[in-house]
């Protein structure tokens, strides 16, 4: 489905100028928190920045700063500029010349939600080219993110921010968003090898027993309450069985270091598809006692991040003065 062309605006008419640039400032994220998997999110505050510049020359040309310099793509095959692309094709608008300036925090391959926060990237700045021109609303942009992404857990809070439950219907992906509790402080450890979403989603099995998908009902409901109303709840509501065992060949330390965090009871869980640990502390003082027993018991570099959620999710703006 096209997005509906501006008011006064015919579809045969539909360019956008050249000198045209917006600002777009993404969030990292952190998926299914223990039981919800691939329906809650968290957004964090850890961000990739990005400027889109529409330039006479046709094609797409990207600089990468910070984390992927080097590394991503910097012609149209870059996963930010297929996003754009993506939501210009949406919307039923010929994609122009584009120049991508990119700065990014989030780590790579290490279950922040990075390439949902790319994914994001480019839809919300196509949204803010297409100003005036062709309207994106939210439920679209979660739409066209999740079309790319492949489930809406990262993109969801990634788009919205705070806490999201996302679910698929067949009418596509929709989203609530929540406000999470101002006790709730969270702390990530990020290491320094990264794990494949495809290889961790490849460990699952097709189906569970019943008594373990009861189970993940009951703690899914549990976290929602737990994360906006009581966090003293957060170490039961965090419990899984639906996806963390089945992937802990592929990340053991992650696994490990979970199971000790667990046992002197931080809120501890794979963040996303790992191998970072996500430990959903329900004060700060319990962040720094979380980061000295991972300092005493890793065998590897882990970084730790306190984070804030984010409570504002992607941001555009227009930094130029065309009409
Ligand atoms: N829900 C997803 C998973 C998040 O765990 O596979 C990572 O993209």
């Amino acid at each position: 489905m096209a997005a509906a062309p501006a008011p006064g605006t015919a579809a045969g008419d539909l360019a956008v100028p050249v000198g045209r640039s917006v600002r777009v400032k993404v969030p990292g994220t952190s998926a299914n928190l223990g039981p919800g998997f691939d329906t809650l999110g968290l957004a964090l505050a850890l961000y990739d920045e990005l400027t889109v510049t529409v330039r006479a020359q046709p094609g797409v040309h990207v600089e990468v700063h910070g984390v992927g310099e080097g590394e991503v793509p910097t012609d149209e095959s870059n996963l930010v500029a297929r996003s754009i692309a993506h939501a210009f094709k949406a919307a039923g608008v010929a994609l122009p010349g584009l120049e991508l300036v990119a700065s990014n925090a989030i780590p790579h391959g290490r279950g922040l939600g990075s390439s949902g926060a790319a994914i994001v990237a480019g839809i919300v700045a196509a949204k803010g080219l297409l100003e005036g021109i062709a309207e994106l609303g939210p439920d679209r942009l979660l739409a066209l993110a999740t079309d790319l992404e492949g489930h809406p857990d990262n993109v969801a809070p990634a788009l919205f921010g705070g806490l999201t439950i996302a679910w698929m219907s067949d009418t596509g992906p929709s989203h609530k968003k929540l406000i999470v509790h101002r006790g709730v402080s969270p702390l990530v450890f990020v290491p320094d090898h990264v794990m494949s979403t495809a290889l961790a989603r490849s460990l699952q099995p097709q189906s569970v027993p019943h008594e373990d998908a009861v189970f993940n009902v009951s703690r899914s409901a549990l976290l929602v309450a737990a994360l906006v109303q009581s966090p003293e709840l957060l170490l039961a509501a965090t419990e899984d069985k639906l996806h963390q065992n089945y992937r802990a060949t592929a990340m053991p330390e992650t696994h490990r270091l979970i199971s000790e965090l667990r046992a002197s009871g931080f809120p501890a869980v794979v963040s996303g598809a790992g191998p970072s640990i996500l430990v959903l502390c329900s004060d700060p003082a319990q962040r720094l006692a979380a980061t000295q027993l991972v300092a005493d018991h890793a065998e590897t570099s882990w970084q730790p991040l306190m984070l804030a959620v984010d409570f504002l999710g992607a941001t555009v703006h227009r930094v130029d003065g065309t009409p």
